[in-house]
């Protein structure tokens, strides 16, 4: 029934931006992940239709609320003359595509009014840091949270120090201390002022912790004194943030370029118990598979690694589930589901020993060797393409002796996954314990050959191939 709710319209059923965030468990980076790429992880939108059906007897909150493609400027305007200025920042802030929420201390509102701010960017301008109106309308911790970036022009020699030292003691200092948010700095004062060597080392400290300086420029000021320190112009002022901005964006996006997607990931081998003490198992050593949960989860992801037997450690950031046998792992992957993607590396004991005990088999003297009777183990990978709730994406991994581009064409097929990669075993190159590996990736479209190199270099090339996946495809609902 919810099928074609967008971001827009659970925000607006759920109470805004912040409440997606809460409910999803998320921060504004996979939010603002989810809105470019117009396509809502399969786990998250379970949660969200299901918070909708509980709220569905509730008054939708305020449009108000609604996420906006428009990336959030808090612009906070402090006390200086140069302030005039800053109603024409926020109209050609908002020309440059971001949506403004103006804030202004005390002494700002000594040059301009919160109404010709709020008059030019259609929102309410907050000024208090206790006034219970705002609070209730929108609580100061979430104005800084949604902020895509924290504007603060002009900021004045004060303002500067308190941001230095940490201050929080009126609504503007307390969202740059709470906010994690990029934070430009116009500064805008006298020019003895600004030449000061506390001015300077303040200014030094907000740098060295990631703050954007842009500007002040030489030439006439307010007080009739000349020399460095008049507020950058405006135009210069949106193309320094839009540049920065942007490029701080990509990156930020390209280092977590899975964040919002779950992955499940199957790996190492399994056991199949003969009997209390033996067992028939493979030679996997599961590297492969942890190498792309550890990729997986860098740019992002929610990963929870099924493993069978290994001696790895668990790769930070990952949910490790542990299996011994083909059913454990079967049984631990399918409820896992649904997810976003699935990659199953783990190399499966294809039969198990019916009948097997806890206790010891012990030989009995003249008596022939006993039999195993071997039954077939359940296809984890086959399952999950088969799953009600099949992920979008389904990889499989296949390791081959003979012909093995034939052979693997055909598994794929049969197993009906989206993508196989491909392990040509040879005698010179073993894969099983290896650190480095030969895989070829076959999709619908492709079979592309990668050079051989270390397990983890080719887990990071294969999570960027998912991250470049999710980019242009779009996840049915
Ligand atoms: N696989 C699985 N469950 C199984 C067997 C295999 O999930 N019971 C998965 C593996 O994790 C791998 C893919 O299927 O992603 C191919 O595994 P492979 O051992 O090459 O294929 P098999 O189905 O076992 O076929 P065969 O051994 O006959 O080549």
């Amino acid at each position: 029934m919810t099928d074609s709710l967008t971001l827009d319209d659970y925000a607006r059923l759920l109470g805004g931006r912040q409440a997606l965030q809460d409910l999803l468990g998320v921060g504004p980076s996979a939010l603002s992940n989810y809105v470019k790429r117009g396509t809502i992880p399969v786990k998250k939108r379970a949660l969200l239709d299901k918070a909708v059906s509980q709220n569905s007897h509730k008054q939708p909150p305020l449009s108000q609320n609604h996420i906006s493609e428009a990336p959030i400027c808090l612009l906070i305007i402090t006390g200086g003359i140069a302030a005039y200025k800053a109603l024409d920042l926020a109209r050609r802030m908002q020309d440059a595509g971001y949506q403004v929420r103006g804030v202004m201390t005390k002494s700002a509102e000594e040059f301009i009014t919160p109404l010709s701010l709020s008059a030019l960017t259609g929102e309410a301008v907050y000024t208090e840091l206790f006034s219970l109106t705002d609070e209730q309308e929108m609580g100061h911790i979430r104005l800084a949270r949604e902020a895509d970036l924290v504007l603060v022009a002009p900021a004045t020699g004060n303002f500067i120090a308190k941001l230095a030292l940490g201050l929080a003691d009126d609504l503007a200092s307390t969202l740059c201390l709470a906010s994690t948010a990029p934070l430009y700095l116009v500064p805008a004062m006298n020019p003895v002022m600004w030449a000061h060597e506390a001015t300077q080392a303040n200014c030094a400290t907000l740098r060295a912790r990631g703050a954007v300086q842009i500007g002040p420029v030489s030439g006439d000021t307010a007080c009739g004194e000349i020399g460095s320190g008049r507020m950058s112009d405006v135009v210069d002022i949106v193309a320094a943030v839009k540049a920065h901005h942007h490029g701080s964006e990509q990156a930020s996006l390209n280092r977590k370029a899975l964040a919002g997607l779950s992955v499940l990931l199957t790996a190492g081998p399994t056991e199949e118990p003969i009997d209390g003490v033996r067992f028939i198992s493979n030679r996997s050593s599961g590297k492969q598979g942890y190498a792309i949960a550890e990729a997986c989860q860098k740019l992002g992801a929610e990963v929870t690694l099924i493993s069978g037997p290994t001696a790895l450690p668990c790769p930070k950031g990952v949910a490790r589930i542990d299996v011994q046998t083909a059913r454990q792992m079967h049984e631990a992957t399918l409820a896992q589901l649904p997810t976003d993607i699935a990659i199953c590396t783990a190399a499966v004991a294809d039969w198990h020993v019916r009948g097997a005990g806890h206790k010891k088999v012990k030989k009995e003297a003249n008596a022939a060797p006993p039999q195993l009777d071997l039954v077939e183990n359940p296809d984890i990978l086959k399952a999950i393409c088969a799953a009600a709730h099949r992920p979008p994406l389904v990889i499989g991994f296949a390791a081959e002796t003979d012909n093995p581009l034939d052979a693997a064409r055909a598994k794929r097929r049969r197993k009906g996954c989206d993508w196989l990669l491909v392990n040509h075993i040879t005698e010179a190159a073993p894969v099983f314990g290896a650190d480095d590996n030969q895989l070829t990736l076959m999709t619908d479209h492709d079979e592309i050959s990668w050079p051989r190199s270390s397990k983890q270099q080719l887990a990071d090339r294969l999570a960027s191939e998912i991250a470049a996946y999710f980019e242009t495809e779009s996840l049915p609902s």
